[in-house]
């Protein structure tokens, strides 16, 4: 049987183990959460023997040279020696530099990393609130914006909502790898229609990309969709609608899930041309890109980020 080692400790699994469950069930807290190979909280760096690996494109030639695996998507198949992510030496720091809630269960996150971070509009990283982590998208423009902003959603209690809602400005937190997710904005799509449609607080990271094709000039129609569970919670409905008073082609729309099968049922394309971004629960994605597909936009015209929750 394979031998697996973290640090001083070690112990046998049997082998085709997940290294996840492996490490977990024997004591290591490794965080997690979609177990899908999207979120990047599992990171672990093998410093001796390699596990197979079945998402070897999920990270880049560099991370994978230098050992980093995504431990919920490997199998124990040798002898492995692992060092788990450690949020103190790995991470990036960064401090609170806001913290405001923008409706009843949307808590709007604002920090500032002690060393800048190159991003893009709408992609996804793991926040650690000590040793709790969980992916969160970018709601921030890095071409604009000083700070990283995440929108959460804390409707539900959870581990890291709950350490959430007790932050206050210049607390610590700790970054996580970057990651690209599906979303971004693509300078080739500045004439086509660009339909934007977001489920809560989905709308973080397209909100993101909304300002950046608007940056851009985007010259097709923007179509901007917020389903919400209520009115109240169109938490950015104000910015959105003084954005579209003040641009002819943009137009933004409220939806709630009690309209949501007529509205949907409504939805048709005026050019397959149109570009769809879809962000938010795996539900109400799902939901959007049956209808787009139903209404004729082509699949590889729709692309979307799923906020799995923890799996
Ligand atoms: C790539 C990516 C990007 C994301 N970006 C965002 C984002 O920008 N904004 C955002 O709001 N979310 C985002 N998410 C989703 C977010 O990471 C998850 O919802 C995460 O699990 C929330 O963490 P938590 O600790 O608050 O809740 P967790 O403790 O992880 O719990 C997850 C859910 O399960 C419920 N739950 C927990 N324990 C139990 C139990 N025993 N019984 C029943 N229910 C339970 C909780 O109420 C909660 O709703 C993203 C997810 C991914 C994969
Ligand atoms: S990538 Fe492994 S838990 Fe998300």
């Amino acid at each position: 049987m394979p031998e697996l080692r973290v640090g001083e400790r070690r112990w046998s699994v049997a082998p085709g183990s997940n290294l996840l469950d492996a490490l977990n069930r024997n004591g290591e807290s490794v965080p997690y959460s979609c177990r899908a190979g999207s979120c990047h909280a599992c990171l672990v760096q093998c410093l001796k023997g390699l596990p197979s690996d079945s998402r070897p494109d999920a990270l880049s030639p560099e991370q994978r040279q230098q050992g980093w695996r995504l431990a919920c998507q490997c199998e124990v198949v040798e002898d492995l020696q692992v060092h788990t992510f450690d949020p103190l030496q790995d991470g990036r720091p960064a401090e609170v530099s806001a913290v405001d809630w923008l409706s009843a269960n949307v808590l709007r996150l604002r920090l500032v990393p002690q060393r800048p971070l190159r991003y893009s509009a709408g992609q996804h990283l793991v926040l650690w609130a000590g040793h709790v982590a969980r992916p969160y998208s970018l709601a921030s423009l890095p071409q604009e914006d000083r700070f990283l902003e995440f929108h959460l959603d804390c409707r539900q209690p959870g581990a890291f909502s709950d350490a959430a809602r007790r932050l206050q400005i210049g607390d610590s937190i700790r970054l996580g790898e970057l990651r690209g997710g599906a979303l971004h904005y693509d300078l080739d799509w500045h004439a086509r229609p660009l339909w934007l449609m977001a489920a809560g607080t989905g709308l973080g990271p397209l909100f993101g990309i909304l300002r950046e094709a608007l940056q851009q000039d985007h010259q097709g129609a923007i179509r901007v969709i917020h389903l919400a569970h209520d009115a109240n919670e169109h938490y950015l409905a104000k910015p959105l609608q003084a954005m579209a008073a003040s641009r002819s082609n943009l137009n933004v729309e409220f939806w709630t899930p009690a309209e949501l099968p007529t509205t949907l049922a409504q939805l048709r394309l005026v050019s397959r041309q149109t570009q769809a971004l879809l962000c938010g629960a795996p539900e109400s994605v799902d939901a959007f890109a049956r209808r787009l597909y139903l209404a004729g936009l082509p699949r590889n015209q729709s692309l979307a980020d799923v906020f799995l929750p923890r799996g």
